[in-house]
């Protein structure tokens, strides 16, 4: 993979001089949905999938971008001195995006780069594509300029910055957070409110957690998160009416069923309840995870799908499918919807034994029912984002 990549960086802007490598990983949210940019607290973990990139100093200000997974689009070329979006500039906007957001901060980047990219995380997926390739710049950039106060975490908050500010997607910290902060074999359990976290082992001797891809991806998807999100600040500005709380991460769910009265709107009620309880069920579920009760985990982790399905509302038709098809099968110890919503994946934990059959009958049910097939992934918990060498 990495050897492929410095080749074709070789083949398109020679070969001399130090090239190095970077890699940032996509991610799995196992747990906690639509909570972090509610105060609440996230359970992801970082994959082996991811980004790498290949990179090399220039002397003047000129950039250069090319991405192996967008060959026809070619190498992009631009400057440091002109970091604005735009549609024209395609998968480069990420990059430029967070190269924008270190200038921002007076993080002068005082020369140009030249850099491929090849990623092996199916793009448009929901398993944080983007947040990888913004994580994957900002660690490029701390080792050039050597910024060595800048920390993951910083990292993590400049890439999030980028996403909300340059390419206009008001997300949440959990995605950058994990790319840029993941351990192998453990899930991070974060605190969205205060970004205190604890690394937690996923420790399966008897399952595997597969990811299935819907192949699908409903339009919708970033007008409906900004509208999600802005339902829940309006409950929440209805809440501090009667309660003295920053967030509905700061809610149990009794305290909220006291409170819910103050929300006028049934459908902002619904989204409120969903954001108290899952932010609950997040914190039952690692304890469940600590105290080896994966019975538990997956159960909590079906519910959480049933309330993003239900007082959410950001599942959908296939989504549904995968996971009512994997409830189904034998050894499925929990299944649900992971990311933002409206298509792209499920996670599952499904017992040893049951791996293959599971893919095959979810796979072929999944074909009859809605015409294509589904992708399977059985992962592993890698690291988080590195320089290779
Ligand atoms: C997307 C966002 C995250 C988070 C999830 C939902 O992945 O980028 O910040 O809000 O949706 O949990």
């Amino acid at each position: 993979m990495l050897e492929k990549l410095t080749e074709k960086f070789k083949e398109l802007y020679g070969s001399d001089g130090e090239i190095r490598t970077y890699f940032a990983p996509g991610r799995v949210n196992l747990i906690g949905e639509h909570t972090d940019y509610n105060g609440g607290h996230v359970f992801p973990c970082s994959l082996t999938l991811g980004t790498y990139a290949a990179v090399r100093d220039r002397k003047d200000r000129t950039l250069r971008f090319y991405s192996m997974n967008f060959d026809s689009f070619g190498i992009a070329e631009t400057s440091l001195d002109d970091l604005v979006p735009g549609k024209e500039a395609s998968w480069t906007n990420y990059p430029k995006g967070v190269m924008w957001a270190f200038e921002k901060r007076g993080l002068k980047l005082t020369h140009g780069l030249d850099i491929a990219i090849y990623g092996d995380i199916p793009n448009g997926s929901g398993l944080s594509s983007s947040a990888a390739l913004e994580v994957l710049t900002g660690i490029i950039l701390k080792d050039t300029f050597d910024f060595d106060h800048i920390s993951m975490t910083d990292i993590a908050l400049i890439g999030q910055d980028a996403e909300n500010n340059f390419n206009g997607c008001n997300c949440g910290i959990m995605d950058q957070f994990a790319s840029a902060m993941g351990k192998k074999d453990h899930a991070i359990f974060l605190d969205t409110n205060t970004l205190s976290y604890e690394y937690a082992p996923v420790k399966l001797p008897d399952a595997k957690i597969i990811i299935t891809n819907s192949k699908v991806k409903h339009s919708l998807v970033d007008s409906a998160y900004n509208q999600r999100r802005q339902e829940c600040e309006t409950a929440l500005k209805e809440l501090q009416t009667a309660a003295d709380i920053h967030s509905l991460g700061s809610l149990t769910e009794e305290e909220f069923e006291c409170l819910k009265g103050t929300v006028k709107d049934p459908v902002r009620r619904k989204r409120a309840e969903h954001a108290v309880y899952e932010n609950q069920r997040t914190i039952r579920a690692v304890e469940a995870l600590k105290n080896n009760d994966i019975a538990l985990f997956g159960k909590l982790m079906s519910q959480s799908h049933e309330s993003l399905r239900d007082k959410y509302e950001v599942s959908c038709e296939e989504i549904d499918i995968l996971v009512n098809l994997a409830w189904a099968v034998p050894g499925v110890i929990g299944s649900r919807i992971t990311g933002g919503g409206f298509g792209g994946c499920t996670v599952s934990i499904v017992k040893n034994e049951a791996v293959d059959s599971f893919i095959q009958t979810v796979g072929d049910e999944y074909l009859k029912q809605i015409g294509h097939k589904a992708e399977f992934y059985v992962v592993d918990i890698g690291d988080g984002a590195r320089k290779l060498s």
